[in-house]
């Protein structure tokens, strides 16, 4: 059973994340993160910059994987997950760009007609990831689909790392990024698979608006199934899922999450 957190705004939840990984940091130094892109673990890496400058926090050693990026654009399109996880982590956080990793980097913009680069760079960033000890916490958003990272319904449960088709709804919810065309948002991607993520050995999820509602009662509540890739995190030994009053709008067990939360023991971290 997964913790539920939930909390009044995105800055509660990341000064939650801010705290963990702060921590972990001082304990590791060569801490090794999986990050993710989207709105949602924004405010969390904010609070980490924030804690990391306030504490004098040596980050010199932190390696990072990111989960997945776009077939097809090259590492320097602004929207590609290599640039936007530089902009939006390596660079606030002061962290080493040569310990952060993305997907996509050995394929820089590919194209999809290159099947063996791309067959190749899946298996290798697991053995990447595997030789830096393995992820020791991992920060997911989540699809309107119930999708983590671009793990799309259906994925399999035990996936690696490998290309993958994005569904249109996908690509409707990020078109915001692709001055509102579609037809910009590449069709394919290569992403962490669900196997991947769930060797990571802590799972900290960020769903935030009413448009999530659905898609974390399911990965909360609903059976374990690929229709809904981010219901795996169930049989996650050690999974938090931090969400907003909004986000939380559909779970039945609310009232239970709350009161486990308020009589948490001093001593437990998330
Ligand atoms: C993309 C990313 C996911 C992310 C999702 C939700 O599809 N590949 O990793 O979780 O968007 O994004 P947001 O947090 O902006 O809602």
């Amino acid at each position: 059973m997964a913790e539920v957190i939930i909390v009044k705004t995105q800055e509660e939840a990341g000064e939650l994340y801010g705290r963990s990984v702060a921590d972990l940091i001082k304990a590791k130094p060569d801490a090794v993160l999986g990050l993710a892109t989207g709105s949602s673990p924004l405010a969390a890496y904010k609070a980490l910059a924030k804690i990391v400058k306030e504490e004098s926090i040596d980050v010199s050693g932190v390696r990072g994987f990111a989960l997945d990026e776009y077939i097809g654009l090259p590492l320097t399109h602004p929207e590609s997950y290599h640039a936007t996880i530089h902009r939006t982590v390596v660079e606030p956080l002061g962290l080493d760009p040569a310990k952060v990793h993305v997907p996509g980097d050995a394929l820089d913009g590919a194209p999809l007609e290159d099947g063996e680069r791309i067959a190749a760079a899946g298996p290798a960033y697991d053995a990447a990831i595997e030789a830096a000890g393995g992820i020791d916490v991992q920060i997911l958003g989540i699809g309107t689909d119930g999708h983590v990272g671009f793990n799309e319904p259906g994925s399999s449960l035990a996936s690696g790392t490998r290309v993958k088709t994005l569904t249109e709804q996908t690509r409707i919810d990020n078109a915001r990024f692709f001055d509102d065309d579609i037809n910009q948002v590449p069709t394919h991607c290569i992403t962490q698979g669900i196997g991947t993520i769930m060797k990571a050995r802590h799972l900290v999820l960020l769903a935030f608006g009413a448009g999530k509602a659905e898609a974390v009662a399911e990965t909360v509540e609903g059976g374990i199934s690929s229709f809904c890739p981010a219901s795996a995190l169930q049989l996650h030994p050690h999974a938090t899922i931090i969400v907003d009053e909004e986000a939380a709008g559909r779970l039945r067990n609310k009232d239970y999450y709350r009161y486990s939360f308020e009589h948490k023991p001093a001593w437990q971290a998330i």
